[in-house]
């Protein structure tokens, strides 16, 4: 069930029955020359409603901004600077909470929100934890749709060393099969990208000039984002049912 689709009595009789959600977050940031900006909102969004339909969990409306400073030195990338973030989280989880859901499953896109995301969380704990609240603090969980067993086992096995990890080819595929429409090709040189640390903007775009960190998203295809798909799906559903069930 999408939240967006809903009217608000259909909220509160979803209510009746459960009280998790799940916020798919990501970003809107260059993905090298064949990647698509919105890849790390897409991909999370994707198998968000996939897992929904067959959980028959609540989705929010999808984060499509993220922590991306250092994106910013190519067009098209958007940032949220994390404080700008966490307050956004904050506001986000005030308003689920307000009405009742006191499980939030993010499904996060984007490795660049996961320290800012989590900070938030601790952010809205200390709260409880300074006003001496006696009730549970809410569950709060992020969870990246990669980081399951056996969407990292078909990568090792599709991709091996040519993942790397920015504008990856396993991300890559997934969008291609959430958007056959948006298929790009372009020539990559060198194949696989080059590794290393990241700063700002400027930085960032000094040592990896087409985008790309460590991969080689030429090996991205919609069958292999379909194989991808359904693998996060499992991975994600698993996960989410413990989250749904423990105390
Ligand atoms: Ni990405």
């Amino acid at each position: 069930m999408q939240l967006q689709l809903c009217s608000w009595p259909e909220v509160e009789r979803y209510l009746e029955k459960s009280t998790t959600i799940m916020v798919p977050i990501g970003s809107a940031e260059q993905h090298g020359p064949i990647g698509l900006i919105g890849t790390d909102a897409i991909c999370p969004e994707v198998v968000a409603r996939g897992v929904a339909e067959q959980t028959v969990t609540l989705v929010a409306p999808t984060l499509s901004l993220g922590m991306a400073q250092h994106h910013l030195a190519f067009p098209g990338s958007i940032a949220l600077r994390p404080s700008t973030l966490m307050a956004l989280i904050n506001d986000v989880v005030r308003s689920l909470l307000r009405h009742g859901f006191d499980r939030i499953y993010f499904l996060n896109g984007h490795g660049g929100n996961i320290a800012t995301v989590t900070a938030a969380f601790s952010e809205i704990w200390a709260d409880a934890s300074f006003a001496g609240e006696s009730r549970p603090a809410p569950r709060l969980r992020l969870y990246n749709w990669w980081s399951g067993e056996r969407v990292r086992g078909l990568s090792r096995e599709l991709f091996g060393g040519a993942e790397g990890s920015h504008a990856t080819p396993s991300e890559v595929s997934l969008s291609y099969y959430a958007y056959p429409q948006a298929v790009k090709q372009a020539p990559l040189s060198p194949k696989v990208a080059p590794v290393g640390a990241i700063r700002d903007a400027a930085d960032y775009r000094r040592q990896f000039a087409d985008g790309r960190i460590g991969s080689d998203p030429s090996l991205a295809s919609v069958e292999h984002g379909e194989r991808l798909y359904h693998a996060a799906v499992a991975d994600v559903g698993e996960d989410l049912r413990r989250f749904g069930s423990t105390d």
